[in-house]
């Protein structure tokens, strides 16, 4: 069976690009291969800088992909912060890797960009830290959104510059992206983001969802007019979730004339609610139940620590560490 792994950021709510973009094929994926699947802390301490925040959101994304569907007996489901293997390899990676190499990647440019002094040595390092949580599990496919391609290929840049230095050690992997939802749209247009402040939460409470899909931005089309389907968010984003026939009966609708935008985001807070029922359900239901929900990640960190254990082992030997 062959292996997928990856990592999601406790960065804040878990949206509905995240669940599209990214979530989704993590789950779906469980019954085709063998998972691993982490919750980014050592990454958001980039950003987070309060401890309360740092454990609340790592527990709630935690209750959310159990809550989505995640199986963890079929997937290693753990934090990075668990497994100190994570950060070892990364240093090792660090003293093999050029600075000019990890300047081209685009967190990096990004920061630089906006003029940003203050980038901090851990977020100029992100992409090193990222080719050790991918390497240390030596898995065939890495699922990520479109945004993190480029680390995955320096995840196969630094494998083969410490096979080439070393002797074979780490397997190059691939990224899997599923292109037709890599950009989700948020409630103004544009991509869906924590950082942009437009998205549509997952576990809202229903008044919270509701201001969320009413304050979706549309066109100023009267009300008795007919409208353009295909270039309103509100349209984008229930077709996503939407069957065919749906589709077409809200198509018709903005086309006929006659419906206001009210209407036709009623109808999407409708989609949303049912499709998420059963999931916001069960994250209600678990959110109290640390005990269980902690212990989960415990038994996930146990069956990552063998394998990560494991290729760091035979990294150190090659290197003469051992
Ligand atoms: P955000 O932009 O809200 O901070 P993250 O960068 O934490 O989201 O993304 C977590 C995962 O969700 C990544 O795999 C990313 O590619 C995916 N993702 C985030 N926003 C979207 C979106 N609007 N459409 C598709 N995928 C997304
Ligand atoms: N950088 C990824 C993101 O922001 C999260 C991540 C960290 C990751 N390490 C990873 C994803 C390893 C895949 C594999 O979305």
């Amino acid at each position: 069976m062959k292996r997928i792994l990856s990592g999601v950021q406790p960065s804040g709510k878990p949206h509905v690009g995240n669940y599209l973009g990214a979530i989704r094929q993590h789950i779906e994926m469980q019954k085709d291969y063998e998972c691993f699947l982490f919750i980014a802390d050592l990454h958001a301490l980039t950003t987070v800088r309060d401890a309360e925040l740092m454990r609340k959101q790592s527990y709630e994304l935690a209750v959310a992909y159990l809550a989505l569907g995640l199986d963890p007996k079929k997937t290693a489901f753990f934090k990075q912060s668990s497994l100190p293997e994570h950060a070892e390899l990364c240093w090792i990676f660090d003293c093999i890797t050029k600075m000019p190499f990890i300047e081209r990647a685009h967190a990096w440019k990004d920061a630089q960009a906006k003029g940003k002094k203050e980038v901090t040595v851990g977020l100029f390092n992100y992409p090193v830290l990222m080719s050790a949580d991918i390497l240390l599990y030596q898995p065939d496919l890495v699922p990520v959104g479109k945004d993190q391609k480029q680390h995955v290929e320096i995840a196969r840049d630094i494998a083969t510059n410490f096979n080439q230095t070393f002797g074979e050690t780490f397997k190059l992997p691939d990224a899997f992206i599923k292109e037709d939802v890599a950009v989700v749209p948020g409630t103004d247009g544009q991509k869906m983001s924590k950082s942009y402040g437009n998205t549509i939460d997952l576990f809202g409470t229903d008044a919270e969802l509701k201001k969320q899909v009413m304050g979706i931005i549309t066109d100023s089309t009267p009300l008795e007019e007919p409208k353009n389907p295909e270039t309103c968010n509100v349209f984008k984003l229930y077709k996503l979730f939407a069957d065919k026939k749906e589709i077409q009966e809200l198509a018709a609708k903005y086309k006929a004339g006659g419906m206001g935008y009210g209407d036709a985001k009623k109808t999407l807070l409708s989609k949303l609610m049912e499709y998420f029922a059963d999931a916001r359900t069960k994250y209600n239901e678990l959110l109290p139940k640390k005990d269980y929900v902690y212990g989960i990640l415990e038994d996930g960190a146990k069956r990552a620590k063998k394998v990560a254990a494991n290729t760091l082992e035979t990294a150190k030997k090659k290197i003469g560490y051992i």
